[in-house]
């Protein structure tokens, strides 16, 4: 295999036959001691954690389910950049090994032709303002078969072989996503934070499109304009106004006016 070029991101690679979550595997260790830069990889998750509390489905063999513990000494407000950064390097790591073009939803979201190919969940310990650690856990949907996915997914949810990519091997992709997510991890450590927030704005699908946001009291309608330092996405609604979204599911209109 390749040796590993990169300076931080996988120094350590742990892996799992099977875990619960890598994202709490790596929490432990995190709180344990490990390194920044430690890798944890399970070749399936039992219970497999989404954003907004949802389950991600990792069946074994067919995608690749990892954790990576960071301990960044940015400030607490600058941290969601560390989510917007990961997913502009899972963008630039998935057309590198197969060329498929995926686009970023807001926030980051891997998506092809409105499925989602992948997925990040990022979870943060701070304390008086300051990060203890970060773990920064990507779940990306390699090859799968349909009959592994809950019928409600079915229509969602897209593999790298599904979207045209050919058969990529979880190795190949890992160390390719692992220089990736180093490459914009030192862009962040230097301070280069308008570097990753352009090369978001490039890939994203959001920006300059019709949305629709559900946040946990509201639904709005409205343009998706920009997304600010804080990784709020803005928009201006249909009756004009001008409003910052900071989490919740957003949809982008498709050409046939449905929201996916
Ligand atoms: C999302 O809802 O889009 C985020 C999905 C994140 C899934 C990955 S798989 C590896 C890591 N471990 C987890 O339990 N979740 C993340």
């Amino acid at each position: 295999m390749k040796k590993l070029g990169t300076k931080i991101i996988g120094k350590q690679i742990l892996t799992y036959t099977s875990l619960p979550s890598t994202n709490d595997m790596a929490k432990q260790l995190a709180v344990e001691g490990a390194a920044e830069g430690t890798v944890v990889v399970a070749e399936t998750q039992t219970a497999g954690k989404g954003r907004q509390g949802r389950n991600w489905v990792s069946p074994v063999g067919q995608g690749l389910w990892m954790s990576v513990i960071l301990r960044p000494t940015l400030k607490v407000v600058d941290t969601p950049l560390v989510a917007l950064a990961a997913a502009v390097a899972v963008e630039r790591a998935i057309t590198r090994v197969s060329g498929v073009q995926a686009g970023i939803k807001w926030p980051n979201d891997l998506v092809v032709d409105g499925k989602k190919l992948a997925g990040i969940l990022v979870e943060m310990q701070a304390t008086n303002a300051k990060v203890k650690y970060m773990i920064l856990g990507v779940g990306t949907n390699l090859v799968f078969n349909q009959s592994d996915l809950p019928v409600e997914l079915a229509d969602k949810i897209t593999s790298l072989q599904a979207a045209g990519g050919g058969l990529i091997s979880r190795e190949e992709y890992l160390m390719v996503l692992l220089e990736e997510l180093d490459k914009v991890y030192l862009q962040l450590s230097a301070g280069e934070f308008e570097l990753v927030l352009q090369a978001w704005r490039q890939k994203t699908i959001t920006l300059g499109n019709k949305i629709r946001a559900e946040g946990p009291t509201q639904l709005i309608y409205g343009m998706a304009t920009d997304i600010d330092r804080t990784g709020a996405l803005l928009v201006t609604t249909e009756d004009g106004k001008q409003v910052k979204i900071l989490s919740g599911d957003v949809t982008v209109r498709a050409v046939d006016g449905k929201y996916c």
